[in-house]
């Protein structure tokens, strides 16, 4: 049974996501294939709980260090507890969150699960970057998101299903575009920089179009540092998520080579 954009008989990415992180909002052709990916990357299911934990501890940063009280998260998944605007709400009891993704059944369960503090809010948008003019100006978006005050762009786990580099990179200008100077965009990317080639091999195929998991483009830290173009990284800058401020919480559990994944906190400059 397929509703409008809700296919049950392909993998879908928030899908095989849940399998990997012990949810039951999935069907059997998302557990197939995080089986057959767990066959060739036994650490998967370790290294998506690091992606949560870089979430945790970006989010965290942003609303405490950096002030930041309007989070746009896009391709935000489904929830999990602590979701983006629980650890903001923590901080800041009056944080706003956008939610945006493209899956039906995130946008369901999000509506359904995501409640604000009664001082903040939240709102849920079903888009994402392939039309992100329309993100940008949905009413969901625009009524909780003041594009005059600085916002966090979350991009989690997200830009490694783009695998037109140009079409990542305009998403990515369009986003920063509409944003105030001192905005922030937290990334987290797939990335196989740390495997041996035998190994990239074999996980490559997997990402073939023909595989039959969708589509997904892991890059490597230059090809991530050139998405990031014009914006300045804050430190430690890009580097693995299990190195991205270790002695925050929740602490990382797992080495740079089972995480597999890249991740930074990026601010746009003050000045051009
Ligand atoms: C692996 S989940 C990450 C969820 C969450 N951001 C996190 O870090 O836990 C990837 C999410 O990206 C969404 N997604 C896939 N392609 C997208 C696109 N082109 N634009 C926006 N979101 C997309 C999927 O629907 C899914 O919910």
């Amino acid at each position: 049974m397929t509703p409008s954009g809700f296919d049950v008989n392909r993998p879908a990415p928030a899908r095989r996501y849940d399998v990997l992180l012990g949810g039951k909002d999935n069907f059997a052709p998302d557990r197939s294939s995080a089986e057959q990916i767990r066959e060739e990357l036994p650490s998967v299911d370790r290294a998506a709980r690091e992606l949560r934990a870089f979430l945790h501890r970006a989010v965290d940063f942003l609303a405490a260090d950096c002030g930041v009280r309007q989070f746009l998260d896009i391709g935000c998944g489904m929830p999990y507890k602590p979701n983006v605007h629980e650890i903001a709400q923590t901080v800041h009891p009056d944080a706003h969150v956008a939610y945006v993704d493209p899956d039906l059944l995130v946008t369901v369960h999000a509506r359904a699960l995501m409640f604000s503090d009664p001082l903040g809010a939240v709102s849920v948008t079903e888009g994402g970057l392939d039309d992100i003019d329309a993100v940008l100006n949905a009413p969901t978006v625009r009524e909780l998101i003041d594009f005059d005050q600085p916002v966090a762009v979350l991009l989690l786990a997200v830009l490694h299903f783009v695998v037109d580099d140009q079409h990542a990179q305009r998403a990515l200008a369009r986003i920063i575009d509409a944003l105030p100077p001192g905005s922030y965009l937290a990334l987290s990317h797939v990335t196989f920089d740390p495997l041996t080639p035998e190994h990239v091999e074999r996980l490559t195929k997997l990402a073939e179009p023909g595989a039959g998991h969708g589509p997904f483009r892991p890059r490597t830290h230059a090809q991530i540092t050139a998405l990031l173009d014009g914006l300045e990284l804050l430190p430690p800058g890009l580097v693995s998520v299990v190195d991205w401020c270790p002695d925050r919480q929740p602490q990382p559990q797992i080495t740079e080579e089972e995480a597999v994944a890249y991740g930074v906190i990026a601010r746009k400059p003050t000045t051009p």
